[in-house]
């Protein structure tokens, strides 16, 4: 677009969004970035701390504390606002909380006359993603979570290291819920292009637990920390860059399925085209009878939560 100036609008700049809005400016990816949070003080002083680090950015980046009116010509809406996992909590268990503040906020960045796309980051983030898609009206292509990213990036951090390789040459993802019922595709795994179970030498035991390490990795992280965030902010950095960047990139991310998977109205991690107009087209991985009933599984454990919420 001739001299389209890129906008995002970031809400939420608690420990998730701040981290988004630090990784994105270092990345140089936004010409605007507008952050908005209920903590007016907070947000103004990141925004303050932020523009000092411009001279060390690879890009300008105008940044500003803003309100919902400058969502008007925002070209992407990250939602980071919300509660988060406490120790022991699983991510659903923030499903009622977090349903109520979206419905205020996504009816705010609507009534602010927004037309672009949402990204939405706050868990948990398939069922959060399901309703900013109901309340805001969008078409579901405009309405992506960050899903799995996050997972599947560290299933190939893992991977490598186990492996010995770069993480970037490991092909692998985790599908499913962000949360407790994710599933890793071995079927479609590979390094090199040489499919990982085929190169097996008795591993079973220890790829077993490389999972197991990836779907728990949240607890061990809040469990030492308090909380994640620089992983899924670079997570959100690179579906941003995407969109804006018009990449046509596949990524693993929470989309709308509407019969992919034999799977109807939910919102779910798969692996998706991204690029300027959302997401493309969801790709159908031919899932093995495990890998299907484990899909199945997270569908379901999704829609039994989400249904008292959505009659
Ligand atoms: C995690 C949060 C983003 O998996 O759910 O770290």
């Amino acid at each position: 677009m001739a001299n389209h100036v890129n906008r995002v609008a970031l809400i939420g700049t608690g420990f998730v969004g701040s981290s988004y809005a630090f990784a994105l400016l270092n990345q140089g990816v936004t010409e605007e970035l507008v952050l908005i949070d209920l903590n007016k003080e907070k947000s103004e002083g990141d925004a303050m701390d932020l523009n000092h680090g411009l001279a060390f950015a690879p890009n300008p980046t105008k940044i500003w504390y803003g309100s919902y009116k400058d969502c008007e010509s925002a070209d992407i809406v990250v939602l980071c606002a919300g509660a988060n996992q406490k120790p022991g909590e699983t991510r659903l268990d923030l499903v009622a909380k977090n349903l109520k503040i979206f419905k205020s906020i996504v009816s705010d960045v609507m009534n602010s006359g927004f037309n672009g796309i949402f990204i939405v980051a706050t868990n948990p983030v398939d069922i959060l993603s399901y309703a900013v898609w109901k309340y805001s009206g969008l078409p579901q292509s405009r309405v992506i979570g960050s899903g799995t990213i996050l997972d599947t990036a560290r299933f190939r951090y893992l991977l490598g290291e186990h492996f010995n390789v770069d993480t970037r040459n490991v092909h692998a993802y985790i599908i499913g819920e962000h949360g407790d019922t994710e599933l890793p595709v071995w079927s479609h795994a590979d390094i090199g292009g040489i499919p990982i179970l085929e190169s097996l030498n008795d591993e079973k035991e220890k790829l077993e637990e490389i999972f197991v390490n990836v779907r728990d990795a949240a607890y061990h992280i809040i469990n030492r920390k308090g909380a994640t965030y620089y992983g899924i902010a670079m997570g959100l950095v690179r579906l941003t860059k995407a969109i804006l960047n018009n990449e046509n990139s596949i990524l693993t991310v929470s989309c709308y399925l509407d019969g992919e998977y034999g799977v109807n109205d939910v919102y779910i991690g798969v692996p998706a085209i991204v690029n300027r107009d959302g997401i493309k087209k969801v790709i159908e991985l031919r899932l093995n009878e495990e890998e299907k009933s484990k899909f199945e599984h997270s569908v379901s454990v999704l829609q039994e939560t989400m249904s008292p919420f959505f009659k």
